[in-house]
């Protein structure tokens, strides 16, 4: 693994350059994914303490891998100067802040299309650039995302909605960040204009939270917080078995009958209550209470791993939910090299997911870890114009952080 500063070629993004100014997960992660396809990403971090990212222990390693660090107090004069030249070479330029931090301060997407006709800008946020001037102004961290959005009113228990875990707000947004900045990248690449994308993870978490919303909006329709089953159909959710638990997503005719005949209630099959063909087992079905308590009682007698191998013979999709301690051990995960190994700044080993997805013909690679903060500030000075100097007069100022 190369600590070099210049990215490899590699990977379907080679040659795009994307820089961010952001912290956490939410805008930064889909920088991550794309340093992973092979783009040069260089990494924004303010001159105090960096991305507060840096606190954590081992996760850092993994969310900011092939990464370039700038430590740049980008809102001081000369700042703005290095900032904007930067913007010059970007593709695409991505920032998180509490509403729209940067127009704030004089560095519109007006201005920053003047110094790059064609760059693709993506400002993240809680609540969007427009709208109500309280809420676009204020701070929000993945649960404020989903509390606004509906998201977290749906998951949980009856008694209590709880928060759909780890970071589930931040995590699609960065996908939304990576799609809606590829879009339009393919769009200025034709045209030559660029675009400003007003991503508002409310926004994000809205739209995938969607589904049971159309019911509501369309039908009036609202159904309980389901906890660890289902809405509304049979056979659906995490059940309790012998050693273990079981996810288990019932649905389809063949499925429906083999299910049936293990739990001892083949008899329903082809009756007038559950014809031959009955694809889904609805809750409000005639004998869904019975089936259900019948799924209870047989799952508790079972092995979880022999449970799972026997609906999976009979194509009912089922599923150990797998521990922590299993995933590393399981022949997939080795057989596709789920877990990969690779060194830090420091040189200690650090484990950690693959890149994904697997592209066939221009696979991504881990080449560099996480770089310390201001690792790179000089050499990205330097390609930018600037004398050894000038470097140092910037850095005695403040303006600039190096390690
Ligand atoms: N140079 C100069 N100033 C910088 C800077 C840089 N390179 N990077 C950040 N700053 C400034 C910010 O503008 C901000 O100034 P302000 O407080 O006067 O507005 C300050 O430093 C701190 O900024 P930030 O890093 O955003 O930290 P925060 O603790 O104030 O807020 C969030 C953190 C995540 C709550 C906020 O950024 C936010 O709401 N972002 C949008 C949604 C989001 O991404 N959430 C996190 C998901 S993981």
């Amino acid at each position: 693994m190369s600590m070099e500063m210049k990215t490899p070629a590699f990977g379907n993004l080679q040659g795009l350059k994307v820089v961010y100014s952001a912290v956490e997960i939410a805008g930064p992660e889909a920088a991550q994914m794309m340093a992973e396809w092979g783009a040069d990403v260089t990494w924004i971090e303010n001159t105090f303490n960096g991305d507060s990212m840096r606190d954590t222990t081992y996760v850092k390693e993994l969310e900011r891998r092939n990464q370039k660090s700038l430590s740049l107090n980008i809102f001081s004069e000369e700042g703005r100067e290095v900032f904007l030249k930067l913007i010059e070479t970007a593709d695409i330029f991505i920032e998180s802040s509490k509403g729209p931090a940067f127009a704030k301060r004089g560095l519109t997407d007006e201005l920053l299309w003047e110094h790059n006709k064609s760059l693709v800008i993506v400002h993240v946020s809680g609540f969007g650039h427009t709208g109500v001037p309280d809420r676009v102004n204020r701070a929000a961290y993945d649960q404020t995302a989903q509390a606004f959005s509906g998201y977290l009113a749906q998951n949980g228990t009856e008694e209590q909605p709880m928060i759909a875990s780890p970071y589930t707000g931040d995590y699609f947004t960065s996908l939304m960040v990576v799609g809606s900045s590829l879009a339009a990248l393919y769009k200025a690449q034709k045209t030559g204009v660029g675009e400003s994308i007003d991503v508002a993870m409310y926004e994000v978490m809205l739209r995938m939270g969607a589904y049971y919303m159309m019911d509501y909006l369309n039908g009036g329709i609202l159904y309980p917080r389901a906890g660890a089953r289902h809405q509304n159909l049979c056979g659906i959710g995490v059940y309790k078995c012998k050693d273990g638990f079981l996810s288990l997503c019932l649905y389809g005719a063949k499925q429906n009958k083999a299910l049936l005949d293990r739990i001892g209630l083949g008899y329903l099959w082809g009756t007038e209550e559950y014809p031959e063909g009955t694809t889904a087992l609805w809750l409000d079905g005639p004998k869904a209470e019975l089936i259900e308590q019948k799924l209870e009682e047989y799952l508790l007698t079972q092995p979880v791993d022999e449970v799972e191998e026997d609906f999976s013979n009979c194509k009912i999709a089922a599923n150990k939910v797998m521990t922590f301690e299993e995933l590393p051990e399981h022949p997939h995960f080795k057989a596709r090299e789920a877990f990969i190994e690779w060194e830090t700044m420091e040189g200690k080993k650090c484990k950690g997911p693959n890149i994904f997805p697997k592209f066939k013909n221009n696979p991504g690679q881990v080449w560099r870890p996480m770089p310390t903060l201001g690792m790179d500030t000089k050499t990205i000075l330097t390609d930018l114009g600037y004398s050894s100097e000038e470097i140092h007069e910037l850095k005695e100022k403040g303006i600039i952080k190096m390690s």
